[in-house]
């Protein structure tokens, strides 16, 4: 592919590849007249294909906290009186969405994580292979900068981050060794350190992590997940679907386990004679991941899972 676009009279736009697209609008749509949430709108290639499936009454929102994917998708889309965007965290979904349609939406689609944008354009220090400077914020407005995680935050705190949301097993030295080296500027003095102390055969994939930790870090990504699939029950209609595709561990276990029982323990409550009350469930028991074939032409889908669940009649009321 070698569509490429300017955004703020400036930046190239890296196009995006959207992941598991058939399988994710096909599980979304249940009404063509429906009104639908895309609340990860990046490079518009979801909302797209949502668009060309509903019919001319079919509505739909697109959000993403980041103006430069607000600007693609809209030029990608074009003039079409059946979408709009709306810049914000997802989050926040109910406060977003217009109250007069709470309790009236048919589908919300979650495809999690960084687009490739925003991984590739170095200027805003997502990624160890570009030397940018230690940013990582998906939206500007978002409150600190991976800066002040790497420079000011207490070595606890550093390991923290790097072992639970990057998974990574060396923390201790990585987060001393951050340590010795303050101030860090760029993605590439930070590459540097962490190269420094973790074993050379698994460089790529330790760096991998204590990016993804960071990144984590910075942008409150599981806090801001948790958030948005409570608030999705509230402008749910029931029945209505939310298909969420997550790219680790970490975010995957918090949707398997809110999709089974509504909450994040994953345990289903039950009223008084046993009967399950849970405000949403499960459409598809086995988790969805892409083809050999997708992997092999879109390597950035190869740690996909899609998962699809239902509000309940009464759910999240
Ligand atoms: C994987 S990309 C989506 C790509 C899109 N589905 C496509 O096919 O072009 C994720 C997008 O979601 C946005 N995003 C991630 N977390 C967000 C949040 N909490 N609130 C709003 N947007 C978010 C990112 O800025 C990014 O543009």
């Amino acid at each position: 592919m070698n569509r490429k676009t300017m955004v703020h009279n400036m930046t190239t736009y890296h196009p995006h590849i959207p992941v598991l697209l058939n399988e994710s609008v096909d599980a979304l749509i249940t009404d063509t007249e429906g009104l639908y949430i895309d609340g990860t709108l990046g490079g518009g290639g979801h909302s797209k294909e949502i668009l060309n499936n509903l019919g001319e009454n079919g509505r739909l929102y697109g959000i993403d906290q980041d103006d430069e994917a607000l600007e693609e998708a809209s030029s990608r889309i074009g003039d079409d009186p059946r979408f709009t965007t709306i810049k914000g965290n997802f989050g926040y979904l109910a406060t977003l969405i217009p109250p007069q349609e709470h309790g009236q939406v048919a589908g919300i689609l979650l495809d999690l994580g960084v687009s490739t944008h925003q991984i590739k354009e170095a200027e805003r220090g997502f990624s160890f292979q570009e030397d940018g400077p230690l940013d990582m914020r998906m939206g500007k407005f978002s409150g600190i900068s991976a800066y002040q995680v790497v420079n000011e935050y207490s070595y606890e705190k550093l390991r923290d981050i790097i072992f639970h949301y990057g998974e990574e097993k060396q923390s201790r030295p990585i987060a001393r060794a951050i340590i010795e080296n303050r101030p860090l500027e760029t993605t590439g003095e930070l590459r540097k350190v962490v190269s420094s102390v973790v074993n050379n055969r698994y460089e790529v994939k330790s760096l991998a992590r204590v990016f993804q930790g960071i990144r984590i870090e910075v942008n409150r990504e599981l806090d801001m997940l948790k958030s948005v699939l409570q608030e999705s029950l509230e402008v749910l209609k029931p029945g209505g679907r939310i298909v969420a595709i997550s790219y680790h561990s970490l975010e995957d276990r918090l949707v398997k386990r809110f999709f089974k029982a509504g909450n994040f323990e994953g345990k289903i409550e039950k009223d008084f004679y046993g009967n399950p009350l849970s405000p949403i469930e499960p459409v598809n028991k086995q988790v969805i991941t892409p083809s050999e074939k997708e992997v092999s032409d879109n390597p950035a889908a190869r740690s996909a899972k899609l998962r699809i669940a239902e509000k309940t009649e009464g759910g999240g009321e």
